[in-house]
């Protein structure tokens, strides 16, 4: 029997050895390297999609163009029905790109694709599943409602079988459920491991580019919110989507991370019932409706993260203090970044904070570093202090100087989309932001700001 051919690889990034390495060289991690079995001979040369089908291998050989002479035709779009879907995709579904969806498990994934399935009525659609047995996904349409003639499911996890029905159905659109469980026997490693994972995906990544068609990609995450699996899963996809919401509540949030075909700033909301995902065209229902109006001590910050915009309830409790030193205490933001902006509150605008306690919690349980949230903490501060509440549809971006200068922050224009979208009305923000801003472009009005002072007068 020949020897079995194994390599590490890093668990992280993807990243290949001939032998174990306990620090990975290219990702910086310690201790992701696994050992795993992979085929004799080298995977990429016969690849599934190639094998199982006849589509000529003779890919026309590319030659250098001028940049100039190349014609760009807008890429034609498959609209899904689902405007929430549509707009995250960047205008609907473009033919052969892959989609990754990634999401915890239980946030609804299968139930979105499922539903997008049955709704693209005038294409013949193949909902490959690897998670769910046929009743189980039966009973799930069912709740769903109406079902459409043209929807197949294929419970299968092998990838050359795959592509043989794929062959025989010619579908218009795939969608595969979930990534981890596919196995490819082009590699011996088991399903879901790193080297799998990548065969499998690559195999449908040229059998999307091949063929033009849209292949809707299941993907799982880790604990810690990353898709499951290597990195390069990310690389390789056009377009990658995060499923997420609280699971106690019944909003879901559909994210762009990445996408080839239009932005990352969009979002998508839906609302899990009964009989399935409901779009939700409102969204500022959902952060207005967790909000009692006219409560002091809280403030709305834009801030960003990682190059997610996000509307963020910062909340501050000030109270006079009964022992000698006032308490600071600040959750989800950074404590000595709160004692600077107290001090220049204290310092620049007068107010009396040294006899007071101060609390400081950031709603939802999120850690923030983004200075853009500092005009929002001091907002919340001063409101708390006078017991005066910021008006609802009010949101703050803006980083507070030592001088209690109101300085600019990055990205505004997705702040801006992100507040209007969400509702919001008024945005205060740094003038130096708002020099060559092209107001015509969003539904919110701007207030600038040269110093703390103007924006707290404009609050209360
Ligand atoms: P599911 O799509 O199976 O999640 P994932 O594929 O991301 O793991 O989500 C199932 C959850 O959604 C389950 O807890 C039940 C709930 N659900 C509804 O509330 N209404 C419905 O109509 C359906 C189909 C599911
Ligand atoms: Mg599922």
């Amino acid at each position: 029997m020949a020897k079995l051919k194994t390599l590490y690889f890093c668990q992280n990034c993807g990243a290949q050895s001939a032998k174990w390495i306990g620090r990975c060289p290219s990702c910086g991690e310690w201790n992701t390297y696994v050992e795993e079995v992979i085929q004799k001979e080298e995977t990429t040369a016969n690849n599934a999609w190639k094998a199982s089908t006849s589509v000529g291998t003779t890919s026309k050989a590319a030659r250098p163009r001028v940049i100039s002479d190349i014609v760009f035709e807008e890429e034609p779009r498959i609209r899904t029905q689902d405007g929430e879907l549509d707009r995250v995709l960047g205008g609907g579904l473009v033919p052969g790109s892959l989609v990754l969806i990634g999401g915890e498990p239980g946030i609804g994934k299968s139930t979105l694709m499922l539903q997008i399935a049955m709704t693209l009525r005038q294409l013949k659609v193949l909902y490959v599943s690897g998670e769910e047995s046929e009743q189980q996904i039966k009973m799930r349409a069912e709740r769903l409602g109406e079902q459409h003639p043209n929807c197949y499911i294929l419970t299968e996890t092998n990838t050359q079988n795959i592509f043989k029905q794929i062959d025989q159905l010619q579908p218009n659109v795939v969608v595969v459920d979930s990534i981890q469980t596919l196995h490819s026997g082009l590699v011996e490693s088991g399903a879901g491991s790193v080297s799998q994972v990548r065969e499998c995906t690559q195999e449908l990544l040229k059998y999307a580019k091949e063929t033009g068609t849209p292949v809707l990609l299941i993907g799982h995450i880790t604990k810690d919110g990353s898709i499951a699996g290597p990195k390069i899963l990310e690389h390789m996809v056009d377009t990658v989507l995060q499923f997420e919401g609280d699971r106690h509540l019944s909003y879901r949030i559909l994210r762009t991370i990445k996408n080839r075909f239009g932005s990352t700033s969009e979002l998508g909301i839906y609302e899990m019932q009964g009989t399935g995902l409901r779009q939700v065209s409102n969204p500022s229902e959902i952060l207005l409706s967790q909000r009692t109006e006219s409560l002091s001590g809280m403030a709305i910050g834009a801030t960003l993260e990682g190059n997610r915009p996000l509307l963020v309830e910062v909340q501050a409790l000030v109270t006079p203090a009964t022992y000698g030193t006032p308490q600071r205490s600040s959750t989800g933001f950074d404590a000595k970044r709160l004692n600077m902006l107290l001090a220049v509150l204290e310092k620049r605008s007068g107010l009396r904070l040294g006899q007071h306690d101060v609390f400081l919690n950031i709603a939802g349980g999120l850690r923030l570093d983004d200075p853009a949230l500092d005009l929002a903490v001091c907002a919340a501060v001063v409101s708390s202090l006078n017991d005066l509440p910021i008006r609802g549809e009010i949101c703050l971006a803006a980083e507070v100087g030592l001088s209690g200068e109101i300085r600019a922050v990055s990205r505004l224009d997705q702040r801006l989309s992100e507040a209007e979208k969400l509702g919001f009305a008024e945005m205060y923000i740094s003038h130096f932001n708002a020099r060559g801003l092209d107001m015509s472009r969003y539904g919110i009005r701007v207030q600038p700001a040269g110093r703390l002072d103007e924006v707290l007068q404009g609050l209360f």
